[in-house]
């Protein structure tokens, strides 16, 4: 390959790198829109937010839901969770199911470094890269083929279930089976032992728990 032939092509491949990226950046960073006074009105009246999952013994006092709030409009409100906020909002199914004043749900949100080690991103399937190549999400069909994935990872941490009781067993959107237990006075999602750090918001419509990693979302 004669020099400017190659330089072409890193600078080609350099955009479309970025190009992808750009798509795929609202991801993360789509700010979000609520009104600061709906997230005021969802603080007001709640817990501090950082008791485990009620049990089924009843020893953990649970906060009682707030009025006419929804899970759409808090789940954008803890920072430690944002990166899963955006892809709650991105995707449809999963955003209109937060909407929905009368399906409750369980928003199983892993925290942001649960994401950001994950040793691929969420919408990234080796089986993709091997079957297409490092070009496996570049163009519109990459795009779609992108979206599906993180949908899938975004679907595996939803529980159309709220309240949750312990060792209920539930299928996420995504259709796997999911319950949790309490282990060494921990709470902990399973099949997979992963840890509830604590339960960020109490709504109408369901619960928002931060996760200490993410579930298993392979196809
Ligand atoms: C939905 O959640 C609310 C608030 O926790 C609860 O009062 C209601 O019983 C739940 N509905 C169902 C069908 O689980």
């Amino acid at each position: 390959m004669k020099p400017s032939a190659l330089a072409t092509s890193i600078l080609t491949s350099g955009l479309l790198i970025s190009s992808a990226q750009a798509q795929l950046v609202p991801f993360f960073t789509k700010p979000d829109s609520r009104a600061a006074s709906q997230q005021q009105q969802a603080m007001d009246g709640n817990a501090p937010g950082i008791q485990l999952p009620p049990s089924s013994s009843g020893d953990t006092p649970s906060a009682p839901p707030n009025g006419d709030v929804i899970l759409s409009d808090v789940i954008g409100n803890s920072r430690q969770i944002n990166i899963f906020a955006g892809f709650t909002r991105d995707i449809s199914s999963v955003s209109t199911r937060l909407d929905t004043t009368s399906l409750n749900t369980t928003v199983l949100a892993p925290v942001n470094s649960a994401i950001s080690d994950l040793p691929r991103k969420p919408w990234e399937d080796p089986k993709d890269y091997s079957e297409l190549g490092a070009l496996a999400y570049e163009g519109q069909a990459g795009e779609d083929r992108a979206s599906r994935n993180l949908r899938r990872f975004a679907e595996a941490h939803i529980i159309p279930t709220s309240p949750w009781k312990e060792g209920e067993k539930v299928k996420s959107m995504g259709g796997t089976e999911v319950w949790w237990e309490t282990k060494d006075g921990k709470a902990v999602v399973q099949p997979g032992n992963v840890e509830v750090d604590r339960v960020v918001s109490r709504v109408a419509n369901g619960e928002v728990w931060v996760l200490k990693g993410v579930l298993n979302y392979a196809s």
